[in-house]
C-alpha cells in the first residue's frame, strides 16, 4: 500500500506504529500489581469456600492470592490482577497467543493451573517493559512491522523472548524453530521473523 505523506494524513507505517505502541505500550502500563491478600478469609472459611491461597512472584512483584483451584494461570493474570496484555485467544492450548514466562521459559497460560507457578516468577508482556521504555523485543516489533492486528503480539513477544534468552544469537532456522508454537491469524510471519531476528541484532 502506498503511504500517504500529505500533511494531516495518516502513513500506513506511522498509523501501524501508533498501533504497535499501542497494542505492546498500553499493556505495559501498569506497573504495581495489586497485593490481593487472602480476602481476609480464617482458614476454614477458606476450606469450605473450596478456595486455595497462592504466593508467587509476577513481573518482579510478590503476589498473594486466592482463588479457586481450578483458575487457569492466564485468568490469573487477567482477571485477577488485570494484566490483560496475555491473551487467551484459542484456551486450549494449540496458538501460543496466551504465552508467558515461567522461570524463564514459555508456556501457554491458558493449559496451566495457575498453582502450577506456586513459587515461581512469571513474566508477562507488562514486565518487558523497562521504566518508560520498550524493551528491545517491542522495538523491534513496532520498527519491522512485525504486527497487524496485534492479537498474537505479546505471545510473540514473550516466545521471542525466551528463544533470546536461550540463544542471544539465533540462526533464521533456530527463530522458524523457536515461535513455531505461536500462531498469527494474519500471517505476519516474515515480519515477526525479521523483528525477532533484528532484536537479536539489537541485544548484542
Ligand atoms: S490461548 Fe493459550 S494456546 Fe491458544
Ligand atoms: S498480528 Fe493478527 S493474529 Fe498475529
Amino acid at each position: 500500500m502506498q503511504e500517504k505523506s500529505k500533511a494531516g494524513d495518516i502513513s500506513r507505517r506511522n498509523f501501524i506504529k501508533g498501533l504497535g505502541s499501542g497494542v505492546i505500550g498500553t499493556t505495559v502500563a501498569i506497573t504495581t500489581l495489586p497485593v490481593i491478600a487472602a480476602d481476609k478469609k480464617e482458614p476454614n472459611e477458606m476450606a469450605t469456600s473450596g478456595k486455595v491461597a497462592l504466593a508467587l512472584k509476577v513481573n518482579g512483584q510478590a503476589v498473594q492470592v486466592v482463588i479457586e483451584p481450578r483458575t487457569t494461570l492466564a485468568e490469573l493474570l487477567r482477571e485477577h490482577l488485570n494484566l490483560t496484555g496475555t491473551k487467551i485467544v484459542c484456551d486450549h492450548g494449540e496458538c501460543g497467543g496466551c504465552t508467558v514466562l515461567l522461570n524463564g521459559q514459555a508456556v501457554y497460560s491458558c493449559h496451566l493451573l495457575a498453582l502450577d507457578a506456586a513459587g515461581k516468577e512469571v513474566v508477562t508482556i507488562e514486565g518487558l517493559l523497562q521504566g518508560e521504555k520498550l524493551h528491545p523485543i517491542q522495538e523491534a516489533f513496532i520498527e519491522h512491522d512485525g504486527l497487524q492486528c496485534g492479537f498474537c503480539t505479546p505471545g510473540q513477544i514473550l516466545a521471542a523472548q525466551a528463544l533470546l534468552l536461550k540463544h542471544p544469537k539465533p540462526s533464521q532456522e533456530q527463530v522458524k524453530e523457536g515461535m513455531a508454537g505461536n500462531l498469527c491469524r494474519c500471517a505476519a510471519y516474515p515480519n515477526i521473523l525479521k523483528s525477532v531476528l533484528a532484536a537479536a541484532e539489537k541485544s548484542k
